[in-house]
């Protein structure tokens, strides 16, 4: 029988004996749980959603990612190769680039990327595709739970996909939106023991993506509606953002008193009440935080509302690789040195500590920045061998090799990012000249004296 052909009453029966077989299915793990998306949040989300017991369908559209699951193997080395091995070997679950693989799933739950585009405006086309791909695969006969993962402003669930699945006229789909707060390299806190926001389209929606993630993760809180949840999540991004930007503008300020930030924050982290300490760093980088805050405040101002506090958060840590740069030419000058000829060796090319994720690394612009200066700029980073083509640089770098030759055969050993990894004795002890933008080297301030500056 087509969708079309119900009446309101019989619509109302329809959606509450879909919602009452979806629900079973939750609760006895029969329901099959497919996961758009294999990346930073995709992949993990897969594994923890087959290690609860449901049958699994993992799809991306990337084969050659697929390829290597399938293999074992994993392309996000933070995650290890244990997960990647228990996708592959366990039976129930399914490993495809293809979308008809989405036909005998019960629930989806997307986790596509959400970039900007060229106008630095959201770019909704991978979060479209899928939904495009999921509505290709639907049989209206069938209980659907569809569940956006990815960031995105609020009211996306509701006029961006809802309209795509032409949810309106399916009684036995059912959308929620629940936000991904995956921190990679966080060895704290996992899938499974990060609280789970939940906000549903409508009731029925919300329950079921509730009854869903309870069966997977921890903690589960239930938020009033979709949008709720959509907008707690840019938030949380819109508030690292402001607050990273606010250390960033105060290491320039008490610098230029004569004082280092981070003593400071480590003085005032001492009040046990009304202070959260960021660390300032040489700009921001990653999938979330230089991007998400601008999907709110494209929303924001069509609301008519201009958020000013984005905007110069993003103003400020945009501008923080010219300032570290900045420091280099001096460091170098205070050796009679110009930057034009000078080699640089930048550590660190991931924007983060013990992870290999280089999206929106401020590294690359540093680097790109000490090239147009006329330095010769080599990098080092145990966890990223060679540079790839990314959205705004393409390096073709590879790291060069850990050694103390290459620590003193260069002018200036620039600290980019701080993994723990690094020998940061060698550095002092075999590193000319050296600009810290991460307060890595504390506690060797006297070791190093006037080759240490900090930036
Ligand atoms: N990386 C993080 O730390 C993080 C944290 C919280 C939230 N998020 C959000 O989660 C979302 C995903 O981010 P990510 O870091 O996992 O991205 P990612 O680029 O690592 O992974 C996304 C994957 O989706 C695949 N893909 C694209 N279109 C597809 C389609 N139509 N069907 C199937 N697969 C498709 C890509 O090939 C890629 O493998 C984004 O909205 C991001 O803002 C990311």
């Amino acid at each position: 029988m087509g969708r079309y052909a119900l009446s309101v009453t019989d619509q109302a029966a329809a959606r509450a004996d879909a919602e009452a077989r979806l629900g079973s299915a939750i609760d006895a793990r029969a329901c099959r749980v497919a996961v758009m998306g294999l990346g930073y949040v995709g992949l993990p989300l897969l594994a923890a959603v087959a290690s609860a017991g449901f049958p699994a369908i993992g799809v991306d559209s990337d084969p050659a990612k697929i390829e290597r699951l399938r293999r074992g193997e994993t392309y996000l080395p933070h995650l290890g190769e244990r997960l990647a091995r228990g996708l592959a070997e366990n039976p129930r679950v399914t490993l495809s680039a293809d979308r008809a693989a989405l036909g005998p799933a019960d629930a989806v739950l997307i986790c596509v990327p959400t970039p900007l585009d060229a106008r630095r405006e959201p770019d909704l086309s991978a979060v479209e595709g899928a939904a495009r791909d999921v509505a290709a695969r639907r049989d209206p006969a069938r209980p659907l739970l569809v569940c956006l993962e990815s960031t995105t402003y609020p009211g996306t669930t509701r006029d961006v996909v809802a309209p795509l699945l032409d949810a309106a006229a399916d009684p036995r789909l059912f959308l929620a939106f629940s936000p991904e707060r995956e921190d990679p390299g966080n060895r704290r806190f996992t899938t499974r023991s990060i609280p789970k926001l939940v906000g549903g389209l409508d009731r029925a929606g919300g329950d079921l993506a509730e009854r869903l993630y309870a069966a997977v993760v921890e903690r589960v809180v239930r938020c009033p509606s979709a949008e709720v949840a959509e907008a707690a999540k840019c938030v949380e991004n819109v508030y690292r953002s402001v607050n990273i930007a606010l250390v960033n503008e105060l290491k320039i300020a008490l610098a230029a008193m004569g004082l280092d930030v981070w003593e400071v924050l480590e003085a005032a982290a001492t009040k046990p009440f009304g202070f959260q300490r960021f660390d300032p760093g040489p700009g921001f980088g990653g999938h979330c935080v230089p991007i998400d805050p601008f999907y709110l405040s494209w929303r924001a101002e069509r609301a008519g509302v201009r958020t000013r506090f984005i905007e110069l958060a993003g103003e400020v840590n945009h501008a923080m690789p010219g300032y570290v740069v900045g420091v280099c030419e001096r460091a170098l000058a205070s050796r009679g040195k110009r930057t034009r000829g000078a080699r640089v060796l930048v550590l660190g090319l991931a924007y983060k500590r013990d992870i290999a994720d280089v999206r929106e690394s401020p590294s690359f612009e540093l680097i790109a920045l000490l090239r147009s200066l006329g330095a010769e700029v080599s990098y080092h980073d145990p966890h990223v061998p060679r540079t790839h083509a990314g959205r705004r640089h393409d390096l073709r770098m590879q790291s060069v090799a850990w050694s103390a030759e290459e620590l003193s055969r260069h002018d200036l050993v620039l600290i980019a990012t701080d993994h723990s990894w690094y020998d940061w004795d060698a550095v002092a002890r075999h590193a000319g000249l050296i600009v810290d933008t991460r307060n890595a080297m504390r506690g060797r301030e006297a070791v190093c004296g006037d080759r240490l500056w900090k930036a």
